[in-house]
């Protein structure tokens, strides 16, 4: 094996994904699916686009921005799904050596963005112990003692990987406090032009259970991510969108050089999909997530020998989090065991900053086989619990 001389130590000093994005069963609209397979022959698929995006998808995506999320002084740009919007983003907004914050358990992506770009100084909170929403007192904490104060604050609602929803009140106050810190902060400094951005990721908006409402927040010191891969079942179309602040000077004319050198424009086809997908409105996706609520609670029955307050999250999303029992704090021994002898496949939590806790996801089966999965987990956990990793 060889050094790695050669190689940068931005990358090599990088986390080493889990490589498992959640997922969900079905695909995209049938009938958005037919209109595609009508238009290949068509010269635009086969060229570049507007780097920021098709101008009917953008304006598509305007309106539901406004009907759906009441986000009213945003612009888009569409991207190659959430991940690369978000690569976008710290690149646009923050510099190496920079200090982020953001909440543990947190997407692992996230982390290894900021860690591949040269954001070491990754401040991570905590969660309420109890829900794992954000711990709003530590975060004034931090915003008030870091200095300079930390360029971005970053929440994904409901989150992945624990399914946790953080209620509108709660999402202000975290994604405000930069704000009101900062200008204080630049009322005491004349010469700070600091300042935190708020980045809201919300990759599975539809996906809300036991009625709770999904909300957005808009600000011109606040960023929105969003990912049509779950809802439209379009995970390997790679569409995505950015929606930031029409008032934050020069965000555009910045995103746009990173764009043009990393997609240039996200794929044409794709973005046609997504146009189509989204003429089938919101009632198809949310068809297709009441089926989740039987696979959510045949998992939380298979969670049970952990102990009801193991199991945490799973308000929204495609995940439930679960904490290991205190004699196995291994979580990756704990996943791979139950892989090789239980035939099921969890998510370790130390991927997301959660140590001897682990990721169950309940997006990628029908019900069927979800019961089989269930069954087995529930098998693999009687017998963690009873007789340890037997062999
Ligand atoms: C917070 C978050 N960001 C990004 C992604 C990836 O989404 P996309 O497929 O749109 O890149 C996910 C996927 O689950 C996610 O949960």
């Amino acid at each position: 094996m060889g050094t790695y001389a050669k190689l940068a130590r931005r990358v090599l000093e990088t986390d080493t994904p889990v490589m498992v994005q959640g997922i969900v069963y079905w695909q995209p609209p049938e009938q958005a699916l037919e209109k595609v397979k009508e238009i290949v022959w068509e010269p635009s698929i086969s060229r570049y686009g507007a780097d920021e995006g098709l101008p009917e998808l953008r304006e598509a995506l305007m309106k539901k921005l406004r009907q759906e999320n009441k986000l009213y002084k945003s612009s888009v740009m569409v991207t190659a799904g959430a991940n690369q919007a978000f690569v976008n983003l710290v690149l646009t907004l923050c510099d190496a050596g920079d200090s982020v914050v953001m909440f543990a358990p947190y997407y692992f992506n996230a982390y290894m963005s900021f860690q591949m770009t040269g954001i070491t100084n990754i401040l991570v909170g905590p969660g309420n112990p109890k829900t794992l929403q954000p711990d709003a007192d530590w975060l004034e904490r931090t915003l008030t003692e870091n200095k300079p104060v930390p360029k971005l604050v970053t929440v994904v609602n409901p989150g992945n990987p624990s399914g946790t929803y953080i209620p509108e009140p709660l999402l202000k106050v975290v994604l405000s406090l930069s704000l009101s810190l900062s200008r204080a902060r630049a009322l005491m400094r004349s010469n700070s032009v600091s300042s935190s951005t708020g980045i809201l990721t919300t990759v599975c908006r539809y996906f809300m259970y036991d009625g709770l409402k999904h909300s957005c927040i808009e600000d011109n010191h606040i960023v929105n991510i969003f990912s049509l891969s779950k809802a439209y079942g379009m995970m390997g179309w790679r569409v995505g969108y950015i929606a930031y602040p029409s008032e934050l000077e020069g965000i555009g004319a910045q995103l746009l050089k990173v764009q043009d050198n990393i997609p240039i424009c996200a794929s044409i086809i794709s973005q046609r999909l997504a146009l189509y997908s989204l003429e089938t409105g919101p009632g198809w996706v949310r068809d297709r997530v009441k089926d989740l609520v039987k696979n959510r609670s045949l998992l939380l029955e298979a969670l049970s020998p952990l102990g009801v307050d193991a199991v945490k999250g799973g308000e929204g999303a495609i995940y439930l989090w679960a904490k290991l029992p205190d004699e196995y704090p291994d979580d990756f021994e704990v996943v791979r065991w139950l892989a090789h002898r239980h035939g099921v496949v969890l998510i370790p939590g130390s991927a997301s900053g959660g140590p001897g806790c682990v990721r169950i996801s309940f997006g990628g089966l029908r019900e069927a086989d979800c019961e089989v999965a269930a069954t087995r987990l529930k098998r693999g956990l009687e017998e963690l619990v009873r007789d340890g990793m037997m062999q």
